[in-house]
């Protein structure tokens, strides 16, 4: 058996030579006595090598780990340790021959101390970095509205609440059905706020107003080169933004179809490929996808395909039309006061009770959007008012069923009253298929828009 303390002089002063090269190095025998200790470390300690060879390890560093290495036998692994006037890192294992421990060695690095503990410190700033961006994320590529947002107390908004809390569990495709303005979009950001994915981004797509030809581009991205006026480098697609996090498909209704056939492979396979390119991404994404069509209508018409469909409504979330629960308008009246003396700078202190019964009257194709729009224009007519049948627009509000209102106001008002009862009811009889409203309107898709934008039925 080899017994460090008998070797000769010769071999260990051969031993220290190998480890001169290293930053320090430190042997003790099966008693404790240094055997070999190397010119750089008796430097850094202040120690002279020659007096110190043979002595006890304690003598010399009284705080030393070594002696606990030789008892347990077990290592210790990059330890910050105080050596003289240097703070070296140091890992000391045992020496293990014929399965008994016959010494100790120790060694340390202390040239890239510096450095190391730089490094140390960028990393802990990262990491604070990292937190902070992960909340602006949370702040700003996305999900703004957690559940706590969605107000109403009827059995209606909360059931669609419960159900669609379940539906923060786990990644199912979700698909929320629902008219214009009954807040599909609040509810897909809540749903991404309480899942798992919430520090992941919250992508919404408006499906409708991608141009046709560069929507595939839009979704999946395309390599350099891809096609004329491709961006160098190429570009990353909504799919790819989304990863680890949800992927909102806003009017999924409207989907070209030769996109539908590329969105269902992704969805199937859980791969894109940008276009142009040849490799293929994994892609981790939860699909939510709203529409206020009826999609199983479009299916049955062949404007939607089935095989995908199927695919994006593991989970479908109804949200009831507003004159479902007419029983939320005054705190949705509350609310949305208090937005607008804050965003707007209005001192409205509450709103009239025929105001209230009025509103509890009238059908709100445009729901909770329409009565946010009434509420905010009412509220800059009030000014520090309460807000009264007078402060209220032209539009037929309070007068269910009748057409636009005839006492006063001038022609152009009359005419858009009008106008906007006539759009209003063709979207309802074809269920909100803008598409069609606008053939049987015979007006372009596009004015459609700008007209649902005009009189409140669309997002500001
Ligand atoms: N329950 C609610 N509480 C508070 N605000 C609401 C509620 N529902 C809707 N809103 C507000 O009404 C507006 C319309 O909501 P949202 O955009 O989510 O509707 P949508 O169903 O997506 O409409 P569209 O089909 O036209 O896109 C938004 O400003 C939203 O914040
Ligand atoms: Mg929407």
């Amino acid at each position: 058996m080899i017994r460090l303390s008998n070797l000769p002089a010769r071999t260990l002063k051969a031993i220290g030579t190998v480890f001169n090269g290293f930053d320090g190095a430190l042997i003790i025998d099966e008693k404790g006595h240094i055997a070999v200790i190397t010119e750089n470390y008796a430097d850094v300690a202040g120690v002279d090598p020659e007096e110190v060879t043979g002595k006890h390890v304690l003598e010399i560093f009284p705080k030393s780990r070594m002696i606990e290495v030789l008892t347990t036998g077990k290592p210790i692994f990059a330890e910050l340790w105080e050596a003289g006037r240097e703070t070296v890192w140091v890992t000391r294992v045992p020496i293990v021959s014929d399965g008994r421990i016959i010494g100790a060695a120790a060694v340390s690095v202390f040239r890239y101390m510096d450095e190391a503990k730089r490094f140390a410190k960028q990393l802990k700033n990262m990491d604070s970095e990292l937190e902070y961006y992960k909340s602006q994320v949370r702040k700003l590529s996305g999900a703004r509205y957690s559940f706590d947002a969605i107000v109403g107390t009827s059995a209606a908004i909360s059931i669609a609440k419960t159900n669609a809390q379940r539906m923060t569990r786990n990644r199912a495709p979700v698909l929320i059905v629902g008219e214009t303005g009954t807040g599909k979009e609040l509810f897909a950001h809540a749903i991404h706020q309480a899942s798992s994915r919430r520090d992941r981004p919250f992508i919404r797509v408006n499906c409708a107003s991608i141009p046709d030809n560069l929507s595939e581009s839009e979704l999946f991205g395309y390599e350099e080169g891809a096609f004329t006026g491709a961006r160098k480098g190429g570009r990353a697609g909504k799919f790819e933004l989304a990863h680890g996090g949800t992927i909102f498909l806003d009017e999924i209704n409207e989907l070209p179809g030769n996109i539908q056939a590329k969105l269902l492979r992704v969805l199937q396979e859980g791969e894109i490929d940008r276009i142009g390119g040849t490799d293929v991404s994994l892609i981790d994404v939860r699909v939510i996808s709203a529409t206020s069509a009826h999609l199983n209508e479009l299916v049955e018409q062949k404007l939607f395909r089935q095989d995908l469909f199927y695919r994006i409504n593991a989970f479908i979330l109804v949200i009831p039309p507003l004159r479902e629960r007419l029983e939320d308008i005054p705190l949705l009246c509350e609310h949305f006061i208090d937005n607008c003396n804050y965003e707007l700078g209005t001192a409205v202190a509450g709103i009239d009770r025929k105001v209230l019964q009025a509103f509890a009257r009238y059908d709100w194709p445009g729901n909770v959007r329409e009565l946010r729009n009434v509420i905010q224009r009412a509220c800059l007519n009030a000014g520090s008012d309460i807000i009264k049948t007078s402060h209220l627009p032209f539009e037929s509000i309070g007068r269910k069923g009748t057409s636009a209102s005839t006492d006063g106001g001038s022609l152009e008002e009359y005419l858009a009253g009008v106008e906007r009862e006539y759009i209003v009811g063709i979207l309802q009889s074809v269920r909100w298929n803008r598409n069609r409203a606008a053939e049987i309107l015979g007006i372009h898709r596009t004015s459609l828009y700008a007209k649902m934008k005009k009189y409140g039925l669309l997002e500001q």
